[in-house]
């Protein structure tokens, strides 16, 4: 489970520009060695990887993408990308193509490729369920359904996801993901190269709400565990009475959340570093208004952690620390909202896939203002899908890749604030308290005229605490205002300097000043990487 991070007393006396760097120094001495961790502070989250806080700034590779033959293009389209790390499935079928008999191949060409290409790596490990259903188990499993039961339709159909009731195919699935952690540990238990596990893919049933086979029946029939009673906080009897129209769904919840904490529990033991579960979440059905009813089955996997069963996973599979939401929708209301669900004081907030289009390239900038630990496009290497081209993310990737330590850190610090544009609002404030900070979006912004806003509302900034009067800034198609709180800028306020540099290995190396025409109006982030350290003052 989630660590908790005590803060440092010496920190709070000191500026921040400095207690940034006093918080990396002090967890990398104190964890440079560990395995990757989550910690938390505050309500924050971190992953901490060699010591410091680290973001993933991640891609996906598609579906069968993670074989030797395809690596070549793979890394490419990872240097593309800008990302820092690549999430690669790995397939059941392939790694154990015959009971107990192991094949790591395709993992250790991943290793040793992300480590040429300094790259780390967060596996997925694609086992019982992919996508609700059960396409990457070994071929051995679906040849045997009496030995490895399907999930039953009310008519007595079997379908093709497996039976969390199946106690042969836990045991298969446990052994197998126990397998491949143990082989990590030798391979990386001192290298750091690997961050974090998905277990399992989409996990759920897709085409039935519960099993209704005669085992799963009899349970059903029989009274809810007393564990699930005191998470619900229900009063004992059979499933039907105490969860009503609900029961099917929840039943399938319950097996479903205890089978998978099983095989995460079976693979912390052989090594112990972050396991987060990917959720197809619930999207709003774009129906008439009296359609618009949750289909557990149909609009999403039944059994998996989608919006409304996120506290109830979060307790019923502790061995899991993060549950993500996938979010293929570029609706930014929807997307925020449910950002707003998965960030919760029992759950960091990690994006382990997003489309890789430039519509959803500004979510990275909501995500880090909700102090988000991830943010992985999907389907990020050349494939025979027409996919979209992902220019946006690689420009957002190469903007805080160079600085993504830092930036995990001031997250982690509860010091960073973004800033994004949303159509017809091509103007926002940023509330530091003492300081105000407005962003005007789009360009040319004329003297005596409102910012114009950008043709598809895709501007964002970000702007960080350095210390009382020190901020970090950047961002897309974006001018920058500080000014004290009901005044204007340049009223009683100034800027005493403003450096345009880079963070190499932790230092800030300035590369020149802004000053006249590059500050009067605002600083201004416009189809160039970079960003401004400021110094205000008061007068
Ligand atoms: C979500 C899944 O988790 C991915 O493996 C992939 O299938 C994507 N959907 C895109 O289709």
């Amino acid at each position: 489970m989630l660590e908790l991070f005590s803060r440092h007393s010496n920190l709070r006396r000191s500026r921040f520009a400095a207690s940034v760097m006093v918080v990396v120094t002090l967890i990398g001495s104190a964890f440079a060695a560990d395995a990757p961790k989550i910690v938390q502070k505050d309500g924050r989250y971190a992953l901490i990887v060699d010591g410091q806080p680290f973001l993933i700034l991640g891609g996906q590779i598609h579906n069968s993408s993670a074989w030797p033959s395809e690596l070549p293009q793979v890394w490419e389209s990872m240097a593309a990308l800008h990302a820092n790390t690549m999430e690669a499935p790995v397939y059941w079928e392939q790694m154990e193509p015959q009971p107990g008999k192991f094949d790591f191949t395709n993992v250790d060409a991943i290793v040793t490729g992300a480590r040429a290409h300094d790259l780390h790596v967060v596996f997925l490990w694609f086992g019982t369920w992919k996508n609700g259903n059960m396409h990457y188990v070994p071929a051995w499993i679906k040849a045997d359904p009496q030995r490895y039961p399907r999930v039953i339709r009310p008519d007595g159909e079997p379908i093709d996801v497996l039976s969390p009731l199946g106690h042969n195919t836990l045991e298969a699935d446990k052994s197998a993901f126990a397998a491949l952690m143990h082989h990590l540990k030798q391979i990386d238990g001192d290298q750091h190269t690997v961050l974090m596990i998905q277990v399992e893919n989409e996990s759920g049933n897709i085409g039935s709400v519960r099993d209704n086979s005669e085992t799963a029946n009899r349970e059903f029939a029989g009274s809810v565990p007393a564990d699930l009673l005191a998470a619900t906080h229900k009063q004992p009897g059979p499933w039907r009475q105490v969860f009503g129209g609900d029961a099917d769904e929840l039943f399938q919840t319950y097996h479903q959340a205890k089978y998978i904490n099983e095989v995460a529990s079976a693979g912390k033991a052989e090594m112990n570093i972050p396991f987060y579960m990917n959720v197809w979440v619930n999207y709003p059905p774009p129906l008439m208004p009296q359609l618009q009813q949750d289909m557990p089955g149909i609009d999403y996997p039944s059994g998996g952690a989608w919006q409304k069963y996120v506290g109830l996973w979060r307790v019923l599979a502790p061995s899991i620390d993060v549950l993500g939401p996938d979010m293929y929708s570029d609706d930014s209301g929807f997307y925020r909202c449910v950002f707003d669900i998965y960030n919760r004081p029992d759950n960091p907030l990690l994006i382990p896939e997003i489309g890789s289009g430039d519509s959803y390239a500004k979510a990275l900038f909501y995500a880090l203002g909700d102090g988000a630990i991830g943010f992985s496009p999907f389907g990020v290497d050349q494939n025979i899908l027409a996919d979209q081209p992902f220019k946006s993310t690689a420009y957002n990737f190469a903007l805080i890749g160079s600085m993504d330590r830092e930036i995990a850190a001031l997250e982690f610090e509860g010091k960073l604030k973004t800033a994004v544009e949303e159509p017809g609002q091509a103007s926002r404030e940023i509330d530091f308290g003492d300081w105000q900070v407005s962003v005007a979006f789009g360009f040319p912004q004329p003297d005596g005229g409102r910012a114009p806003g950008t043709k598809d509302a895709h501007g964002a900034a970000l702007v960080a605490r350095l210390g009382p009067d020190e901020f970090l800034i950047t961002g897309i198609d974006a001018s920058i205002n500080f000014h004290l709180p009901g005044k204007l800028p340049w009223s009683r306020s100034e800027i005493i300097s403003a450096e345009q540099g880079v963070y190499e290995n932790g230092v800030w190396k300035p590369m020149r000043l802004w000053n006249g025409d590059e500050n009067d109006r605002g600083l201004c982030f416009y189809q160039k990487p970079q960003a401004v350290r400021v110094r205000l003052g008061k007068f």
